[in-house]
């Protein structure tokens, strides 16, 4: 089998999408504005949609994940199952994972379907702490690693310091931070690709 890791040959190719999940429900959340940026770095051969409907999920419930589950759930479901790769922007609450992000993957993680199973993802995080969600984004990998998702391991983008990188109105303006994403992007692409 032929490598994928020539990018100018893999941007020839059909256009891939890729579902962009905030894990902040906040207005104005840099992890949100990251994804902004993602979308607007995106590389030739990837096209991201940003998904603005975490917020409208019920928190995961057993009791409601029979046979036909909530409306919110199956969409989401359905929308991670048609994308070609997942990117996860992740905000850290108490050194960990938010709530609302992991009940999210609760949710699909029961699809009987497995949507998540050998899914590409590529998973950022910005805080404005100087650990930049480093400890969100391991319990992040952990808990795909355990549904079976395939994540992007190099670069690392953990912004630390966000209130710093950021314009007044929420425009990446950081070059280190854009150039880190700009890999990350590149690596879910030769992912996704080598997935097809
Ligand atoms: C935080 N924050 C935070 N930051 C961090 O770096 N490590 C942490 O453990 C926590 N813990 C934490 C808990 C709770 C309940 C809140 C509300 C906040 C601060 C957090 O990084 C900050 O609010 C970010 O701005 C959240 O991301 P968004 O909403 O801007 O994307």
């Amino acid at each position: 089998m032929k490598e994928l890791t020539d990018l100018t040959e893999l941007k020839d190719l059909t256009e891939l999408n890729v579902l962009a999940l905030s894990g902040s429900l906040r207005r104005n959340s840099y992890n949100t504005a990251l994804l902004h940026a993602a979308r607007k770095l995106t590389p030739v051969g990837l096209a991201i949609e940003l998904d603005h409907e975490l917020g409208g999920l019920p928190l995961y419930n057993q009791d409601l994940d029979g046979d036909t589950p909530p409306e919110s759930v199956t969409a989401l479901r359905r929308r991670v199952a048609d994308a070609d790769a997942l990117l996860i922007a992740t905000p850290e609450h108490n050194a960990s994972v938010p709530a609302a992000l992991k009940s999210a993957v609760d949710w699909i993680s029961t699809a009987p379907q497995q949507p998540l199973r050998g899914k590409p993802v590529a998973v950022v995080g910005a805080s404005p702490g100087q650990f930049g969600t480093v400890r969100a984004q391991l319990a992040l990998r952990q808990i795909l690693a355990s549904v079976g998702a395939d994540a992007v391991s190099k670069p690392d983008v953990t912004v630390f310091h966000c209130d710093t990188r950021f314009s007044d109105d929420g425009v990446l303006t950081d070059t280190y931070t854009i150039d880190l994403l700009r890999g990350l992007l590149d690596a879910l692409l030769i992912k996704a690709r080598a997935a097809q």
